[in-house]
């Protein structure tokens, strides 16, 4: 670098800091954004994750290994959590190999998508010779069980997989689980909501990635479930592609996502050919395109570890190399403009100033936000405390971006997080390493002097829980309702 560039560059990094500290109102001036290198990191700039499905039996192959961890944030097993796997034997469940990739996954920083509580295929043998009420009671033990064993650790089930037909009709298909009624999906979701309240809940199939019969069908079923108060908050595209992709891809998104549900990508792969780089972009810029989708899962790492064996439908070669699909699917992640920050009002008694130290006090109890009794470790809980100014009731507010900030505390470097990403009432609010996560941001909208803090993830707000005024009352999130015990003031103390 020239003496030349070296103080323009100077001279930028200080007007940078002038808009930080000098931020009026609620207005942070987000950092120049440069391009993120690996997938993860690139769909997190719009607060989307970018999976792949995960085999138990080549974790040890450290090629694949090595690219999963580098480049995803989001994992499915790609058989070890189906129905076959997890009871083989009615009765006798078997969690070693989804275990192992569930616990590479977390302790890695990734999130599971579990895959799948119901499906006509991949049934255990003595499942598939079922039938009636018993079959029925198998299948919502078999729920129950499997995700009360994983609760608290999956972002999203596939509760239900590939229940509709091909017939051009929209139909159900025919399968033993549809022949118990026609109710079985909606027991299974209710099943599962109840086994683990923590997790988003999806319908997955295949050939829906346009606006055809079959997606129709899925759209209507989505309709009627949220009209009847059936749980149901996301459904899933698996996008198994030919060469290309559907023109109304997008459109078929929107549709879904106009019904209330969040939308994904879950088992993307697009067949080898001439089109194959541009077809991936093109998937990842629909779903860009679209507020509530989510993420985008691709169906394994190498074209070696393809299901379709021989179409080379995936990301990197053989050898592990990086392929043309692989840097269009980035570039498109890389050219997404920042989703517009929420519109927040500035509190009226003041600024936030990202460098500062707050106390926040609660207006229903008067006491202080605190992390119980000084931790420093991960997880753990956060509780009210008369207010004594000491680190463990210091604040900073961080830029995260988009209109959202970071909460951090001055004792333990940690931020707040909503536990396990859950989205319920009454979900714990703790500190965790700062994963820069969308349960670990928040936005702040202002009335009257107090703020409402709420998670980007779940859309609830911080409380003090059950409006408690004693010291060590516990702080979760709650559905938003303009509580005094919802309501903060921030007190600059540094
Ligand atoms: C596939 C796996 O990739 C294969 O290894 C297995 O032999 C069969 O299942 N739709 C789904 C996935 O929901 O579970 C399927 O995965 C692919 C089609």
């Amino acid at each position: 670098m020239n003496t030349t560039s070296r103080r323009a560059r100077h001279a930028l990094v200080a007007a940078g800091l002038t808009v930080a500290t000098a931020v009026a109102g609620l207005v942070v001036a987000a950092p120049a954004q440069s391009a993120a290198s690996t997938l993860g990191a690139a769909a997190a700039q719009s607060g989307r994750y970018f999976g792949t499905a995960i085999a138990a039996g080549r974790m040890s192959d450290s090629t694949y290994i090595g690219i999963a961890n580098r480049e995803f944030n989001m994992i499915t097993a790609e058989n070890e959590m189906k129905m076959d796997a997890t009871e083989p034997s009615q009765n006798r469940f078997t969690y070693t190999n989804g275990d192992r990739i569930v616990s590479w996954a977390r302790s890695n920083g990734k999130q599971v998508r579990g895959h799948t509580l119901a499906w006509h295929a991949q049934q255990p043998g003595w499942m598939q010779n079922m039938s009636g009420s018993a079959l029925r009671n198998a299948l919502i033990n078999h729920v129950t069980q499997v995700a009360t064993h994983y609760r608290g650790q999956i972002h999203t089930w596939d509760v239900v997989n590939e229940a509709f037909a091909d017939d051009g009709r929209g139909s159900r298909r025919d399968s033993n689980l549809q022949r118990t009624g026609n109710d079985w999906i909606e027991a299974a979701f209710r099943a599962a909501r109840a086994a683990d309240p923590g997790a988003k809940l999806c319908y997955n199939d295949y050939n829906t990635d346009g606006i055809n019969a079959k997606s129709t069908g899925i759209y209507n079923m989505v309709r009627d479930f949220k009209a009847r108060g059936v749980p149901i908050d996301c459904v899933g595209f698996q996008a198994h592609l030919g060469t290309t992709m559907p023109g109304d891809f997008q459109a078929n998104l929107q549709r879904f996502s106009d019904l209330g549900v969040d939308v994904q990508i879950t088992e993307l792969d697009i067949q080898q050919g001439s089109n194959q780089a541009n077809a991936y972009a093109q998937v990842t810029r629909a779903c860009l395109a679209v507020a509530r989708c989510t993420g985008i899962t691709v169906w394994g790492v190498r074209d070696t570890d393809s299901w379709r064996t021989g179409t080379n439908p995936l990301l990197f070669d053989g050898a592990g190399n990086k392929k043309a699909a692989y840097t269009s699917t980035l570039n498109a992640l890389n050219s997404v403009s920042p989703t517009p920050p929420p519109t927040t009002a500035p509190p009226t008694n003041g600024t936030i100033d990202v460098n500062a130290s707050y106390v926040l006090l609660n207006r229903g109890s008067g006491k202080a936000l605190d992390v119980y009794n000084l931790s420093t470790a991960d997880g753990a809980r956060i509780t009210q405390w008369s207010r004594n100014d000491g680190l463990q009731q210091q604040w900073q507010f961080v830029d995260a971006g988009n209109g959202y900030y970071k909460i951090k505390s001055r004792l333990s470097g940690k931020v707040l997080d909503v536990y396990n990403f859950s989205t319920a009432d009454g979900g714990a609010i703790v500190q965790y390493t700062d994963r820069n996560q969308t349960n670990q941001q928040f936005r702040v909208t202002s009335s009257g002097g107090y703020l409402t803090i709420v998670n980007r993830n779940s859309g609830k707000a911080v409380e003090v829980q059950g409006a408690s005024t004693a010291d060590g009352g516990n702080i979760v999130q709650y559905t938003s309702w303009g509580g005094a015990n919802q309501q903060w003031q921030l007190v600059r103390v540094g």
